[in-house]
């Protein structure tokens, strides 16, 4: 049977490509954004005139709008996709992390809370309320340390990841305390179409097509663990499907990469993609910056829980999610012409230097 799911922060990067995957699905979308920067409703332009798809503008610190649309619209699961996820604002200035992250996911949970006690038996049974999360709660891994597995003690590092941790624990405590059918995924770094380009895949990929330099953080060697974005929400899919409530779920790529290896990468599919264009070899626009303080050093995954107890695997290669996600850049010049005025303009002046040339980017000293 069909489900209705009331999805927080799905004009996001990730939530926007879940909606879309959820309504290819045939499941009814209830969609709380408040559209923050990183919102957009471009995003969800695809599913213009879907009388399946609501979208409502909102808080999810807002109790009242959030326990009217639970009542109102009778959601089967909730996932929670909301947040502030960018590491370099949380340092640039923390308290929206803690506002959204924490306070907002403690709101959502007590409004969930409420709902789901209200339901008849069968329907309690089977509600669900997925948090997603991040590997960065998990701290930073030596070279030769084996990739993260459930449980793996909790250091974040960084006022994002420290924000995210803070609502795990929330999510797991309403299991442990009141019942509340909660789940967890905590996914490695996510890349494909409608990203932000604040992050390391997009700003890369758009600065080359441009001809302007790509910064790199530090000496390059820092370790990320790639996936693409459909193959997350596929995963999403499953865990709300057949997760076990109370239950975490790693979801991640198994593709390490240091910085300079997935740039390069990035530079050579633009170099076969667009061959004629007057910044081949796009690599020599590779510029070394100074790197973001207290800059973890490796996050890895270990998937194999998932994998074994519900099913799921990665079906994009890095090549082939890149070079999907490289044509989508290319093919959608409106989206980026729409990101690249007001906010996204003051954030690349004000993290790669204010007054300065733009082609020669720094971090701005904090
Ligand atoms: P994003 O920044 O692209 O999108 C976040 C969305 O949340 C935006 O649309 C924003 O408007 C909305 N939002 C922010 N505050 C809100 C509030 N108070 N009320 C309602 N909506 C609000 O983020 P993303 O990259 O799509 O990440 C989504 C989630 O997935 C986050 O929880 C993040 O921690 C997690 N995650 C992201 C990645 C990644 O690589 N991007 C990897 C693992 C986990
Ligand atoms: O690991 C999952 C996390 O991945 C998510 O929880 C976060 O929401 C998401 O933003 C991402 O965090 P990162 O900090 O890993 O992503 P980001 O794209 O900001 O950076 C990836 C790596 O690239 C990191 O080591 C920093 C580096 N970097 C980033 C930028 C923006 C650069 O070297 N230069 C840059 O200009």
């Amino acid at each position: 049977m069909n489900k209705t799911i009331l999805v927080t922060g799905g004009a996001g990067f990730i939530g926007s490509n879940f909606v879309s995957c959820e309504r290819q699905r045939n499941n009814r979308i209830i969609n709380l954004d408040i559209l923050t920067y990183a919102g957009n409703l471009l995003n969800l332009e695809q599913l213009n005139g879907d009388p399946d798809h609501v979208f409502i503008q909102g808080d999810i610190r807002d109790r009242e709008l959030v326990g009217k649309l639970l009542k109102g619209r009778q959601p089967d699961a909730v996932v929670n996709l909301a947040a502030e996820s960018h590491v370099d604002r949380s340092i640039d200035s923390p308290e929206s992390f803690i506002q959204t992250n924490i306070i907002g996911t403690y709101h959502l949970l007590e409004e969930v809370r409420e709902y789901w006690k209200s339901l008849p038996a069968e329907r309690r049974e089977q509600f669900r309320f997925l948090h997603v999360s991040t590997d960065e709660v998990y701290g930073s891994l030596g070279p030769q340390a084996p990739a993260f597995i459930e449980s793996s003690p909790y250091a974040p590092n960084s006022p994002y990841s420290a924000s995210k941790a803070a609502s795990d624990h929330l999510a797991r405590a309403y299991f442990h305390t009141f019942g509340v059918p909660t789940l967890i995924t905590n996914c490695s770094n996510n890349y494909g179409p409608r990203q932000f380009p604040e992050k390391l895949a997009p700003l890369m990929i758009l600065n080359a097509i441009e001809g302007k330099p790509l910064p790199i953080y530090g000496d390059g060697l820092n370790v990320r663990d790639w996936l693409y974005v459909d193959d997350h929400c596929e995963a999403l899919h499953t865990v709300v499907e057949k997760g076990k409530p109370g239950e975490t779920y790693n979801i991640g790529g198994r593709c390490e990469k240091t910085n300079l290896e997935t740039v390069n990468a990035l530079c050579a599919l633009l170099d076969e993609m667009i061959p004629t264009s007057r910044h081949v070899p796009h690599c020599s626009l590779i510029t070394f910056v100074e790197d973001r303080p207290g800059h973890d050093r490796r996050y890895a995954i270990d998937c194999s829980r998932i994998r074994a107890e519900l099913g799921w695997r990665a079906k994009e290669t890095f090549e082939s999610g890149m070079r999907k996600t490289i044509q989508w850049y290319l093919d959608n010049p409106a989206w980026v012409h729409s990101i690249k005025t007001g906010a996204y303009r003051e954030w690349m002046l004000r993290q790669y230097g204010a007054g300065k040339n733009e082609d020669t980017p720094q971090r701005a000293s904090k």
